[in-house]
């Protein structure tokens, strides 16, 4: 299976979930797009490209559970969240609620607008570990209040791999009134995902984390009674004043600017390149899943400590505790840890480690998907009990 994809035959990949892995025959669909965009580029970006733009589209609507008009094309998902964050009329007084299991970069595109209308952003502290999901839930409707214009919650949790409630959250959240962003970064390709079913008014994930997808494929949902004045980061042709909300919102996301649209078009080649590699995507998300449990357990071993979050709130990323860090500590979000570097440069195994809630805490994240075998998860727990013994 390895082979399937060109990763260095050397490393254990264990961290699939910072920016996915894409196998062989996606890159080689890609090239062939790239050749034929080049071939004939005017004809290409204004005849081919937008049947295949749409024939796409059409493909991660179905896969996504949401009408094709309530879905685009954008480049990642902090693009996704971005053009929310941007079109949002928030005025002073107002405030956004995160929780502290965020996404940093999203929380600071959340900031960013809130200082600019002189809006805050409060951090919700989740129960961490959860007794059960219902208890994140409680946790957000009690910081809730008459100024919050929108929470920001994780579908599947970045530091901590925890998958949260969140179509409970948002029907309740609706319920009061309040609209919900889901950040869904890693949802595509590891949960069973239906758009329609969480019914949130935005929705922002990622093709190139488990669907893998080439680099720069993520999607915007918005709920079809939200699109009027949701604009892309990027405002050009399509952003035009006579179409109706809807008509806008298609042709506005659909064109912003000449770039490398291949990606995107990669993504139906990409479903059906790993289903097939791995029995169909229910088959796939249950392996994987299955993998990531049984890692937990081991790494839990080497590091001897308990994992603590339920499995019941398990996908295909796993986090744990380890021992504090030392010295100043990462400074920036895309900062390496001592640690994470010494296990690639010494051990050749790749794995997140994150400092979380903060400095000198933190936590190695691991993951799993059909590259991935239980001798990488044996690689690493050897490598940590030589890191820290
Ligand atoms: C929860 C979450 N949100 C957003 C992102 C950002 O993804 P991207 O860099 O593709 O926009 C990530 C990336 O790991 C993530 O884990």
């Amino acid at each position: 299976m390895r082979d399937q994809w060109v990763l260095d035959r050397k490393t254990a990949f264990l961290n699939h979930g910072s920016f996915g892995a894409t196998p062989r025959r996606v890159l080689d669909r890609q090239s062939a797009l790239r050749q034929q965009l080049e071939t004939e580029p005017v004809r290409f970006f204004l005849r081919e490209g937008p049947a295949l733009w749409r024939a796409a589209l059409d493909r991660v609507a179905d896969f996504l559970g949401a009408p094709t008009d309530e879905l685009a094309f954008v480049r990642n998902a902090s693009e996704g969240a971005n053009a929310v964050l941007r079109s949002l009329p928030l005025e002073a007084g107002d405030e956004i609620l995160v929780s502290d299991h965020g996404y940093p970069a999203v929380t600071r595109a959340a900031e960013y607008v809130a200082d600019r209308a002189g809006a805050s952003v409060r951090t919700v502290t989740l129960p961490f570990p959860p007794e059960a999901p219902e208890a994140v839930t409680a946790s957000f409707l009690a910081a809730v209040t008459p100024r919050t214009r929108l929470v920001i919650v994780d579908h599947v949790t970045s530091p901590t791999g925890m998958v949260l409630p969140v179509a409970s959250l948002v029907a309740t959240l609706r319920e009061r009134g309040v609209d919900t962003l889901v950040d869904g970064a890693h949802a595509p390709g590891m949960l069973d995902l239906d758009l329609g079913a969480v019914g949130a008014a935005y929705y922002v994930g990622n093709f190139h984390k488990w669907v893998c997808a080439p680099k720069g494929a993520g999607f915007l949902h918005v709920r079809a009674d939200r699109q009027d004045g949701i604009a892309p980061p990027v405002v050009s042709h399509g952003w035009r004043r006579d179409l109706s909300p809807g008509e806008r919102f298609r042709a506005a996301f659909d064109w912003t600017g000449t770039a490398d649209p291949t990606a995107a078009l990669c993504v139906p080649t990409a479903l059906d390149t790993v289903a097939e590699l791995g029995g169909g995507w229910t088959a796939i998300r249950e392996r994987n899943r299955e993998l990531t449990l049984e890692g937990r357990r081991l790494i839990a071993e080497a590091l001897g400590v308990e994992p603590r979050i339920p499995e019941s709130m398990i996908g295909t990323l796993a986090s744990l505790p380890l021992p504090p860090g030392s010295g100043p500590g990462p400074a920036h979000g895309l900062d390496l840890d001592p640690l994470q570097a010494r296990l690639q440069d010494v051990h050749d195994v790749v794995v997140p480690v994150f400092p979380w809630p903060r400095w000198p805490e933190r936590r190695i994240r691991t993951s799993a998907h059909l590259h991935t075998e239980r001798r990488d998860f044996e690689r690493l727990a050897a490598a940590l009990r030589a890191e820290l013994a």
